[in-house]
């Protein structure tokens, strides 16, 4: 029996010392978390206008392009009043879907530009 109790007092003190462990593999997590909430600006989604877009939307624009998407007012002005995102968002291929002519930008780089539009559409 004495040999029962010990041995009894031996898994209580293993699960607890595994509990504390999995307290502790969890505090890096607050770090992270606070990274995810930072704000996405302007110099981190210009390169997605200066390597695609002002092939067309230049300054003067060219190809038919209406507009220029060469400054951080023409980009943001184009956002608000011009469905930059829901051109961008369109099935490839689709009517009006941009960059004309496709491939459709990648999921993440599309999901960066709507944060940056949720953010505030922030220059710096
Ligand atoms: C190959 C040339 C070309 C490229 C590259 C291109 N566009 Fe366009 N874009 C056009 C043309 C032409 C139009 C006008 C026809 C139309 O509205 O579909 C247009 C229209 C638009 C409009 C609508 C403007 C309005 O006033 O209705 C938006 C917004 C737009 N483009 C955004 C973009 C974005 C963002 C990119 C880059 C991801 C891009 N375009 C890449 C040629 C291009």
């Amino acid at each position: 029996m004495k040999y029962f109790l010990v041995a009894i007092a031996v898994v209580i003190v293993a699960q607890t010392s595994c509990v504390n462990n999995t307290q502790d593999d969890l505090e890096p997590i607050g770090p992270e978390v606070a990274q995810e909430d930072e704000k996405v600006t302007y110099g981190d989604v210009v390169f997605v206008f200066d390597n695609i877009c002002t092939a067309c939307h230049s300054n003067p624009p060219q190809n038919g392009a209406p507009m220029s998407l060469a400054s951080y007012l023409a980009v943001k002005e184009a956002v608000l009043n011009r469905g930059l995102l829901n051109r961008i968002n369109r099935e490839e291929g689709s009517d009006g879907a941009m960059p004309l002519g496709g491939p459709r930008l990648p999921q993440p780089t599309i999901d960066l530009l709507i944060k940056w539009n949720e953010d505030g559409l922030l220059e710096n």
